[in-house]
């Protein structure tokens, strides 16, 4: 089954803005890139019609959760997943994923594919294993680093280009396909293949699993 979804539709001549609330974390990164087009004070808060289509497509870009993309209506360019897969720990929040994405359950069942995904690291999201926004109002705290004793180099297959994620009840998140794995600040970074992340909010190697979902009880 997909993942559950409510998207809102914005349209102007050139292009067609769609919004997914459940995706949503309220970053904002869309307002800060464009407050014109994204203005959360005004009804709709989406108006394409006071944007050009390449500025309103670079908008969408950012958002970092997948809650927004397009559909050129001028024959403009459509969004390409960047050549790279790369795998963020954002500070007391989500793990960002940008890239060629493939979310699926363990059955092999895709749920979504996309090139932006945000993954619930607090263990609070209502809208498992995406972020909700929830971990603003958790006790969570992780400063986004790698550590230092993670850092490995893996080998990657040349050929490969998807990021496959997989996640069942009650476990950590994995990871496999070629990716770019980059701490907060950006000086820890390391190309790997495969990942055991964590879901629950409690691992002691944030952003690996240690296995401390299970003496919390995590069944999410
Ligand atoms: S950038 Fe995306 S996640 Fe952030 S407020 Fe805008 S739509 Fe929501
Ligand atoms: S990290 Fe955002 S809801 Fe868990």
């Amino acid at each position: 089954m997909p993942m559950e979804s409510e998207i809102h539709t914005y349209t102007s001549d050139d292009i067609e803005v769609t919004y997914d609330v459940k995706r949503c974390i309220h970053a904002a990164a869309c307002v800060h890139a464009l407050p014109e087009v994204f203005d959360p004070e005004k009804r709709p808060w989406i108006d394409p019609e006071q944007g050009a289509a390449d500025a309103i497509a670079d908008a969408v870009h950012q958002c970092p959760t997948g809650a927004l993309h397009y559909q050129r209506r001028d024959n403009g360019p459509s969004e390409t997943p960047p050549t790279e897969n790369t795998v963020t720990p954002f500070p007391n929040g989500p793990l960002l994923l940008r890239g060629t994405l493939e979310l699926a359950d363990t059955d092999g069942h895709v749920l979504l594919t996309d090139t932006r995904m945000a993954l619930c690291r607090c263990g609070q999201s209502g809208n498992m294993p995406l972020c909700d926004g929830s971990h603003a109002s958790s006790d969570f705290e992780d400063a986004g680093a790698i550590p230092d004793a993670m850092i490995r180099e893996d080998e990657l297959p040349s050929d490969a280009k998807k990021l496959r994620i997989t996640f069942e009840k009650g476990s950590p998140a994995t990871l496999q396909g070629p990716f770019r794995l980059e701490g907060a600040e950006g000086a820890d970074s390391t190309h790997t293949k495969k990942a055991y992340v964590c879901r629950c909010g409690q691992s002691g190697t944030t952003p690996f699993c240690d296995g401390s979902h299970t003496a919390a009880g995590f069944s999410t």
